[in-house]
């Protein structure tokens, strides 16, 4: 299967590894409940699911930490061993299936296609035509800053997934639940 990738946009990430909890750091409980909702099923990896977080918060931003559903290993889906690996990788050190280098939204969509960027108003999701390689761009606690969604859309379109706010982890959990159903079943 193509890889679907997802990208969460988080405003206040740090971006070392000096923190004792994921929330104090600038809201990293964030990005541990998007990467488990677009990692992780029952007892299983998503082999196919890329997992990008941008983090922009201090010390040294801007940091992209990427996951690669094919290549993670040890990596069980909790927030207390998400809050080790998060330190682990933000620290500079490695870890098998996960990257942390210096990136931005902007680099990320450039010349991409198949950029879906989650925002209310969009088109409905069950309609859009997803392409075979969709990356899909989700705001933080927040929601996207104008700047960067703007260039984000003159990349991609815009989806919803209907007319409620839903948690930036919800909406990964709603779009792997849509492109499941849109695959044959095994
Ligand atoms: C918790 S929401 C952010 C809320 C923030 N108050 C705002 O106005 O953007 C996090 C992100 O989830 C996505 N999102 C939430 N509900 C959505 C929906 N119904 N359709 C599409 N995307 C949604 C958007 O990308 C949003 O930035």
């Amino acid at each position: 299967m193509p890889p679907r990738e997802f990208v969460l946009y988080s405003r206040s990430g740090r971006t070392d590894g000096r923190f004792t909890d994921l929330h104090g750091a600038g809201r990293l409980d964030v990005v541990f409940q998007c990467a488990l909702m677009s990692l992780y099923r029952s007892y299983a990896l998503r082999q196919d699911v890329i997992f990008h977080a941008l983090l922009n918060g201090p010390p040294d931003p801007p940091k992209e930490v990427v996951v690669d559903g094919s290549r993670l290993t040890d990596a069980p889906p909790d927030e207390r061993s998400w809050n080790a690996l998060l330190r682990h990788v933000l620290s500079g050190r490695p870890h098998p299936g996960i990257e942390v280098r210096r990136n931005s939204l902007q680099s990320l969509v450039r010349g991409r296609g198949d950029v879906f960027v989650l925002e209310r108003g969009g088109e409905d999701i069950r309609t859009v035509e997803l392409g075979d390689r969709p990356m899909f761009v989700i705001g933080d606690q927040v929601g996207l800053p104008k700047r960067d969604e703007e260039f984000a859309l003159r990349h991609g379109t815009k989806v919803s997934l209907g007319g409620r706010e839903y948690l930036a982890a919800q909406c990964a959990c709603i779009i792997n639940y849509v492109l499941d159903l849109r695959e044959p079943r095994s």
